[in-house]
């Protein structure tokens, strides 16, 4: 559809940034915090997590030029093991004291502060003790919750509840160290984690109505490979597995019928507790938070054995499943040197379609580039690369506006160079460099990037100058 005239961002758009705490804070061990399952990542010749970009030591100094960069909004995420060392003890003062340090210097600086509260590191304990495949992990996560929201719930509006929880699902692997869970353990995971985010959402509401929240899930259009029906059908099915079910159970407190048939046939349906239902049709998000960077594409299975051809990839690369869809590729997309599909127009499409299926508003929570930043002789990062990108998805986003979605704002991922999941320090996603490489702490020094210049000026004229 052609706008013959764009709708402006609207005022108290949230031009923010992401970020998650296991990938910048570092000290991973210090001031009484216990790991959690991603200490246990000891990559060979790659970053792990334990310095990280040092965000716990430099903190003032980040807030500082998050201000600089003219900030709306900062998504982090608390790391559960800081807070809660103990997951059925007494919080961690000095946990809280970090974060407090945070959210103090971002209010002072008039930037809402976006918590997520569950970013891919569950505490190690809990894990131990089975992880989301315990029941037992929904109750500590409410008590968690209940520490979070009592301390912070004066400060912070805006709370994010489990970040991907379909990739988590659908990419098991880093989030289950040393195991690979049947999938109908994970559909258990999954179940206890509706639940902890159902309770979590309750809580909240009930604790400070005047508060935000909702659920933080992957979520892209898919396309079909070929206008053959059956393309059509398997693209259906991938949507309602790995989008829908997550959106479904938020937004209408219920499974996806689809999707609850699919797991029915498959032995795969996950044992509810009486009350689940009533708690999942009662919690009811304030907004959605949607990270995005790839459409995907499939096409029909032939159910020979060969559906699932894995590949070697990361979770924005596609893999198929038996005999119900596989792999497509797309002639029209591009992709990035880490072979993730750039398709701006698709992030248009899937806030749509988010949009007419659930009339909600909706917070992009991640999006951006990851890729080799360089520092030049003349001391600056030149990324236009990734200005073209951002540039490209903000003006979908806009486009998405005009057609009536209800677009609240937009957080790139990510405020600064961080610790990738699966490429260490090779591959940058921030506005602000950090001076590290994989194994060589070097200065940690942060230097804007053209992209955080560039951004400045997005936001300081609410988007007019794209
Ligand atoms: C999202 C995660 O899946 O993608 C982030 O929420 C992650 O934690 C981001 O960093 C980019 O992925 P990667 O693998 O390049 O770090």
């Amino acid at each position: 559809m052609f706008h013959t005239n764009l709708a402006p961002f609207p005022e108290g758009f949230l031009w923010g940034a992401s970020t998650s705490a296991y990938q910048v804070e570092g000290a991973w061990d210090q001031d009484g915090k216990a790991p959690s399952v991603q200490d246990l990542h000891e990559p060979r010749g790659q970053a792990d997590f334990k310095v990280a970009s040092d965000h716990y030591h430099h903190v003032e100094e980040d807030v500082e030029l998050m201000a600089r960069m003219g900030l709306k909004a900062y998504r982090f995420s608390v790391a559960w093991a800081r807070v809660m060392p103990d997951p059925f003890g007494d919080p961690n003062p000095a946990g809280l004291a970090f974060y407090d340090r945070l959210v103090n210097a971002l209010i002072a600086h008039g930037i809402e502060p976006i918590v997520t509260m569950y970013h891919f590191d569950l505490p190690l304990s809990l894990h131990e003790a089975g992880g989301w495949a315990n029941r037992r992990t929904t109750d500590a996560f409410e008590r968690y919750a209940r520490v979070l929201f009592e301390h912070f719930g004066d400060r912070v509006k805006m709370w994010l509840t489990i970040n991907e929880q379909n990739v988590m699902i659908n990419h098991p692997n880093a989030m289950n160290p040393g195991r690979t869970p049947s999938q109908r353990e994970l559909y258990q995971q999954c179940h206890h984690m509706f639940v902890a985010s159902a309770k979590a959402t309750l809580l909240l509401h009930q604790l400070w109505p005047d508060a935000k929240i909702g659920p933080a899930p992957n979520i892209t259009a898919i396309y079909p490979e070929t206008c053959d029906p059956a393309d059509a059908i398997a693209a259906d099915d991938w949507e309602s597995i790995r989008c829908w079910l997550y959106l479904d159970v938020a937004c209408y407190g219920r499974y996806n019928p689809l999707v609850w048939r699919y797991l029915e046939e498959r032995g795969c349906t996950p044992e509810m507790e009486p009350g689940d239902a009533e708690l999942l049709a009662a919690a009811k998000p304030d907004f959605l938070g949607v990270n995005y960077y790839a459409t995907a594409t499939v096409k029909a299975p032939k159910n020979d054995g060969h559906d699932r051809a894995p590949r070697n990839g990361d979770q924005q690369v596609m893999i198929g499943e038996e005999g119900v869809y596989r792999a497509g590729t797309n002639p029209h997309l591009t992709q990035t040197p880490y072979g993730w599909i750039v398709d701006p127009v698709g992030l248009r499409t899937t806030l749509r379609r988010i949009a007419s299926r659930y009339a909600m508003p909706i917070l992009i929570t991640e999006n951006g580039l990851g890729t080799h930043d360089e520092v030049a002789a003349d001391g600056g990062v030149h990324d236009q690369y990734r200005i073209d990108y951002l540039q490209m998805h903000f003006e979908q986003a806009q486009l998405a506006l005009s057609d009536g979605v209800d677009l609240i704002g937009f957080c790139p991922w990510s405020f600064m160079d961080l610790v990738s999941t699966h490429n260490g320090y090779a591959k940058r996603y921030g506005f602000v460099y950090v001076d590290r490489d994989e194994c060589d702490l070097r200065s940690l020094e942060r230097i804007p990037k053209d992209s955080f210049h560039w951004y400045r000026e997005v936001i300081e004229t609410n988007g007019a100058s794209l």
